[in-house]
């Protein structure tokens, strides 16, 4: 879901939708605005099922004002509709609330409130906060907020407009981001800086249990409790024209045309030739504490997840520390036993998804040592982190990842070097490595010039019913990326499997009609992937190989430039970005925005 806020002297309404559109990726089935001004006396309200096209559209001429709110939602508690889209009022069209997160006791307080006479409008658990704000007894618009609060167990990033104070937007954090954005006698509130950079760089991030009151010339920070903070302006890193889509039709392809240069900024100033290592400055891990790390755990969601995985390979085979990887969500349920020797490591994009900063906070508060590798600079779990690796990607605006996994693999590419280094890599082998990690940029550069070649594959599998994506080691990782992209954006049903494990199940699958992607590396598991590729031809099942050479069992295959065996997994899922993209654009798919998907899961 997205928040955006506005308070100044410009025509409001324009100034939020624009805001709505950059935060659409976030959730997109419904959206709303809310507006005032100064002199008026009353609220204005447009909410509408569907885009923030919808919602444009139903904006009528006359709905000007200088201070509002607007929220684009990804629906959790009720469905899709002109009524669960926020912002949500009370009786009297006093109070308008905009909220991300979940209210844990919303049905509590539902049937509280409902018993005391008060009519709900929606099925959100959003509505209960308007409620509560309207019923609350206190002077200051500030104190209502914080009395409604205190009734509240969940988590939210807020937005309050009221009529009867139109001076002001008071915002709350706890668990969901809001970022103010400091302008010019106007002043900006968002839950993702991306709908603030078109206007002010100048942003103030709250922390969990913040509040903030905006006016047009001024803000104030202070605690959930009253006390003041104190927090001072920071400027984003990233500029407005990285949010642009720069000439392609979609942002996912403008992204992951956009690979080499990501590849090429999160190595820079980070190889330190001399010792044939790397500096990676957020790290603070002397040598003395990398050489009593006995365990690498990894935890992540969706294809942060993924590269991840590819991330513990490279750990184990460079650093030889044991490593694996595990979806937070699953990791943070089950009780896991936390080990002080083991290093733990959260991955993210978004530095917002909710199961993995719970994870985080969990292990936090066991005493774990936690490192982030994140793409967004000062996000949540950034923060939570004992320390980390930025990755550098820039601004990822489609809903599916591509260039933010490759950099995420480039990342980890360098934390295992840097361990290894510490640890028993030798300086001929760290050489190697480095010299592999140069080569990337001008290799994906390489790879993506066989645009058309795969846009022709992706036509003929854009009729596939379903599709099995194999690799072993190394390739496995890879299959299992390649095959989420796949589904996620042109909804075709895909399955990773370890290549070994065909024989236990999946050749019973193959025919004629179901075909397999295989990723072949040059590397000392290729005979043995050969063979793979022989059982599924003996079944008549139609085979497109990954590989460094061609491969004669496959119909056909896509030739990757070959690198170090333990970095080519960073290449080979490059080609299957290309193929998922032209699968869904041959579908007529909504690229950037798959249905029922949301960019940042910040909530359970
Ligand atoms: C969502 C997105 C995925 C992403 C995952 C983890 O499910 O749709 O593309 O991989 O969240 O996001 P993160 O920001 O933590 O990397």
């Amino acid at each position: 879901c997205g928040i955006v806020g506005y308070i100044g002297k410009r025509d409001v309404a324009p100034l939020l939708l624009e805001g709505l559109q950059r935060l659409e990726y976030r959730g997109y089935d419904s959206a709303g605005v809310v507006i005032t001004s100064p002199k008026a006396t009353g609220l204005k309200m447009v909410k509408a099922k569907g885009r923030v096209r919808d919602l444009e559209a139903r904006v009528p001429k006359r709905f000007t004002g200088t201070t509002g709110i607007a929220h684009t939602r990804w629906a959790t508690h009720g469905a899709p509709s002109d009524e669960n889209a926020h912002p949500h009022l009370d009786a009297a069209g006093k109070v308008a609330v905009v909220h991300n997160g979940i209210i844990d006791n919303a049905s509590e307080l539902r049937a509280k409130l409902t018993a005391e006479g008060v009519e709900f409008l929606s099925e959100t658990d959003t509505e209960v906060i308007t409620h509560l704000i309207a019923r609350a007894d206190a002077e200051k618009l500030e104190d209502r907020v914080r009395e409604a609060l205190r009734h509240i167990e969940g988590t939210y990033g807020i937005a309050v407009l009221h009529a009867d104070f139109n001076d002001r937007i008071v915002v709350a954090r706890n668990g969901s981001p809001v970022v103010l954005g400091i302008g010019e006698k106007e002043m900006f509130v968002a839950s993702d800086v991306a709908a603030l950079v078109s206007h002010t760089r100048q942003v103030v991030t709250l922390d969990d249990g913040e509040m903030a009151t905006i006016k047009a010339d001024d803000y104030r920070t202070y605690t959930t409790e009253g006390s003041r903070t104190t927090a001072s302006p920071t400027t984003v890193e990233w500029e407005a024209e990285s949010y642009d889509m720069g000439g392609h039709d979609t942002y996912m392809h403008k992204e992951i045309f956009e690979q080499a240069d990501a590849v090429d900024r999160v190595l820079r100033g980070r190889i330190d030739d001399r010792f044939s290592t790397v500096h990676l400055g957020g790290l603070n891990l002397d040598a003395h504490d990398a050489r009593k790390v006995r365990r690498v755990k990894i935890l992540g969601c969706g294809t942060s997840y993924h590269a991840g995985m590819i991330g513990a390979q490279m750990i184990e085979e460079l650093a030889r520390i044991p490593a694996d990887a595990e979806p937070a969500s699953e990791f943070r349920y089950r009780n896991a036993v936390v080990d002080p020797d083991t290093l733990y490591v959260a991955v993210s994009q978004s530095g917002e998804t909710y199961d993995v900063l719970a994870a985080v906070q969990e292990l936090k508060r066991k005493g774990a040592r936690v490192f982030g590798v994140v793409n967004v600079v000062g996000s949540a779990i950034a923060r939570e982190a004992d320390a980390g690796v930025y990755v550098h990607a820039g601004p990822e605006v489609c809903v599916v990842s591509t260039k933010c996994f490759t950099n995420t693999t480039v990342a980890f590419a360098l934390l295992a070097l840097h361990l290894g280094r510490i640890r028993d890599l030798s300086v001929s082998d760290g050489k190697r490595i480095i010299a592999g990690l140069r080569q990337l940029p001008a290799q994906i550069e390489e790879m993506l010039e066989r645009e058309d070649e795969i846009k022709k594959l992706a036509q003929e599998f854009a009729e596939a019913k379903s599709m099995l994506f194999i690799g072993r080691v190394r390739g496995y990782p890879v299959a299992r990326e390649a095959s989420l992209k796949l589904k996620e954006v042109s909804y075709i049903h895909a399955e990773a499997y370890p290549a070994s494990e065909l024989k236990h199940g999946p050749l019973a699958l193959i025919e004629p009609a179901l075909p397999t992607v295989a990723i072949v590396p040059d590397d000392d598991l290729l005979e043995k992937n050969r063979a793979a590729l022989e059982e599924i031809k003996a079944r008549s099942g139609k085979i497109l190989a990954v590989a460094h050479r061609e491969q004669e069992k496959a119909d056909h295959t896509i030739v990757v430039p070959k690198n170090e065996n333990e970095l080519d997994p960073i290449l080979m899922g490059i080609p299957l970005q290309l193929l998922a993209y032209h699968t869904a654009l041959a579908l007529g798919r909504d690229i950037d925005k798959p249905r029922n998907l949301a960019k940042s899961v910040t909530v359970e």
